[in-house]
């Protein structure tokens, strides 16, 4: 729909770390430029008068009572590339995993009709999984890394998307790097040209990211250089840090600080990086990032696999440290949101619980490290929003109308009314499939 419109249905969103709301019958107002202006509620003085208004402009979309909406997802980590590896080589180590079957998967986008491809077919999958949002790694070439940002941007999503950077010719294949520091640089500079010319041509925009792939990948001239160019940009960052035993030592021993104080030290750390993983932090990198703003994309489903550890999500937070959810496809085998929410939990109450049962119940644990379906829903969404900066995330005045209409008319075990609204909520996070999610929305366009 095109100008002004309003979209009267049930929704949920989450207002704090813990808490959500529920809105029934709620009339969300939609500006031209896709932002929520305003939301009514039948109690409202107005409410009555404005559904009318819309209506008989023929500016209202109305959802059935048992479709329910939530803000779209915003997936904090995913290599769009690595898409058709999904649910492959899980079980070697990601030292391994990566010089066998990732980079010779990624040196193939240079061909650009398979890149197009692929790049189709992850946003479209994706986006009809609820995500609205992605931040994405592509690949070394800078040419299919314009691409996938074009694809995403016709297809309606919002992308953020790096060209990635790994110079390294000790740690890194001919036939997948960057061929020194100084064209690993100069290749991202023109890449982030190359988005920034066609950003604005998309509703909801596609944003060009900083990609060091991890500092493992690149040559110290390489970090040097490319942090000074992610200082003078002031644009989105985004690498992996501290992901596994062997990934966190090894800055360790390169400099004798750690993953995150190394970054740091290369200017990578910003209120606009998000730090992929980084399960194995220590006490003052987590200062180092709740001081300087600095995100975490949790891949629960990934870090099951790579990290061998469960993030402690719960003290991060505490700590001031904002996360977001994220796949991490292909070292999270699945596109979809809903799998990462339903690991975090999983994950989470399992480093609360411990998991040997030959340790007596009280040495088992770490304890207070569970969180609740709430507290995920909020990373998922909130947690995304506030990584990148962008006001998406909630369902109030002032942010992108980014939505998924979930159809419960099957699937779900609706027996008899629940006992409070929260209690759908958990049912759709934990039941909700790929056919019930019936609309997908971006800033206010229908993409689903
Ligand atoms: N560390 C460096 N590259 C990668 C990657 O592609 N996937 C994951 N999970 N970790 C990485
Ligand atoms: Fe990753």
């Amino acid at each position: 729909m095109n100008g002004k419109f309003a979209v009267l249905g049930n929704a949920f969103y989450s207002e704090s770390f813990d808490s959500v709301k529920y809105i029934e019958k709620g009339l969300f107002c939609i500006d031209e430029s896709g932002m929520i202006e305003k939301v009514l509620c039948p109690k409202d003085r107005e409410y009555r008068r404005q559904v009318r208004r819309y209506k008989d402009t023929g500016r209202l979309v109305e959802m059935k009572p048992e479709e329910i909406m939530l803000p779209g997802f915003v997936d904090l980590h995913i290599h769009a590339s690595q898409w058709p590896q999904a649910g492959t080589a899980l079980d070697r180590p990601l030292e391994i995993w990566l010089g066998e079957y990732t980079f010779p998967l990624e040196a193939k986008y240079r061909d650009m009709a398979f890149a197009g491809r692929v790049y189709e077919d992850i946003v479209k999958n994706t986006l009809e999984n609820g995500t609205t949002t992605a931040m994405y790694f592509a690949t070394v070439d800078r040419r299919p890394s314009v691409l996938l940002a074009k694809i995403a941007g016709q297809a309606g999503q919002r992308a953020l998307v790096g060209k990635v950077v790994m110079d390294d010719p000790a740690a890194n294949p001919d036939f997948c790097r960057d061929a020194d520091s100084r064209q690993a640089v100069s290749e991202t500079e023109k890449f982030i040209e190359d988005v920034l010319e066609f950003r604005d041509s998309f509703k909801q925009k596609v944003y060009p990211v900083i990609t060091p792939r991890f500092i493992p990948s690149c040559t110290d001239r390489c970090l040097e250089k490319l942090g000074r160019l992610a200082q003078q940009k002031k644009i989105h960052i985004q690498t992996h840090c501290s992901e596994s035993d062997w990934a966190h030592g090894y800055a360790k021993e390169r400099y004798g600080i750690n993953d995150a104080a190394a970054l740091d030290r290369f200017g990578f750390i910003s209120d606009k990086t998000v730090l992929a993983h980084a399960p194995f932090l220590e006490e003052e990198d987590v200062k180092l990032l709740a001081q300087k703003g600095t995100s975490i994309a949790h891949s629960p489903l990934s870090n099951a696999y790579f990290a061998s550890a469960v993030l402690p999500l719960k003290e991060f937070h505490s700590k001031g440290v904002n996360i977001g959810l994220a796949t991490d496809i292909s070292g999270g085998y699945c596109p979809s949101m809903y799998s990462a929410v339903r690991q975090a939990v999983i994950s989470s109450r399992m480093l609360n619980e411990g998991v040997d049962p030959s340790l007596s119940r009280e040495n088992r644990g770490r304890p207070d490290s569970a969180i609740t379906l709430n507290n995920a829903f909020y990373c998922a969404t909130v947690g995304g929003g506030k990584a990148l900066d962008l006001p998406i995330g909630k369902l109030e005045k002032g942010y992108g109308f980014d939505v998924q209409v979930i159809d419960t008319s099957f699937g779900f075990p609706l027996y008899y009314p629940e006992k409070k609204p929260e209690d759908l909520l958990h049912k759709i996070l934990l039941l909700c499939e790929r056919s019930n999610i019936k609309q997908v929305w971006v800033q206010g366009q229908q993409v689903k």
